[in-house]
């Protein structure tokens, strides 16, 4: 594992945004995996600069995100569906039809969770994965004690998480619990993977997962054991490192 620590959030998002126009570069055809939240925010707008200046192209990107709310339709503005859209595949000239999201309303979630592992392995697999890291060291929705060989299931969120994602739900507005999320072994089978982490706020989770043991009650650990994983963090993230 790979940290970098950088002076500020717009330094994370600028180093972060390198790395995947190293990565079109080597691989116009890229398959990416994507992270909604707060933290890529920035990392996006970036590569939205990149694309409107004509340095980079997602014309031959596939993309899978990791995670999304169970059983809020793909047009709620708190989906994921509709955060990448309109944070992302909007602005960029990437192929709509190419970009996939877990199947958070799907009749038999089970099928379609096998059904979403096959389409990344039918895709050849992810080259270049973001992500964020929750608070309690989640990545996606695999939140502490998920099992470390996880593949794309549904996940019951934890008391914090859902606390922590209260801000994006208007006051009294329903607020699902249930997430579909890709594993942690889904994760790891990615080739490239980029954890952005952002504010003090993430700064005990980034302790655990870069200095403490690999184990399940700190998920992002188990980056610890993937060949090829960078983390960016700024300073506030990186304060607790020692
Ligand atoms: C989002 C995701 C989550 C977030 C994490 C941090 O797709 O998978 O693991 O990356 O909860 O969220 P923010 O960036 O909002 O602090």
């Amino acid at each position: 594992m790979k940290v970098v620590i950088l002076d500020s959030p717009a330094e994370v998002a600028r180093y972060g945004a390198d790395i995947f126009q190293q990565q079109l570069q080597r691989k116009p055809a890229s398959v990416f995996g994507l992270a909604t939240g707060s933290t890529p925010v920035q990392l996006y707008r970036e590569l939205i600069a990149r694309n409107r200046a004509g340095n980079i192209s997602f014309r031959d990107v596939r993309s899978f995100n990791l995670d999304e709310y169970m059983d809020l339709p793909p047009t709620h503005p708190q989906s994921y569906r509709y955060f990448m859209d309109s944070e992302f595949f909007d602005h960029i000239d990437i192929d709509p039809a190419n970009t996939r999201v877990p199947p958070g309303d799907a009749a038999d979630p089970i099928t379609a969770c096998a059904e979403y592992e096959q389409a990344i392995a039918g895709a050849g697999g992810i080259d270049i994965q973001l992500l964020g890291i929750g608070r309690n060291g989640h990545i996606g929705f695999n939140e502490p004690t998920s099992c470390l060989t996880s593949r794309t299931r549904v996940k019951t969120l934890t008391r914090e998480t859902i606390a922590d994602n209260a801000r994006f739900f208007a006051e009294g507005e329903h607020q699902p619990h249930l997430s579909v999320t890709m594993g942690i072994g889904t994760i790891m089978e990615a080739r490239l993977v980029v954890l952005l982490a952002t504010g003090a706020s993430k700064a005990a989770a980034v302790k655990a997962m870069v200095e403490g043991p690999v184990s399940a009650w700190c998920p992002a650990s188990m980056l610890q054991m993937h060949p090829a994983a960078v983390v960016i963090a700024d300073e506030d993230a990186a304060s607790h490192l020692s």
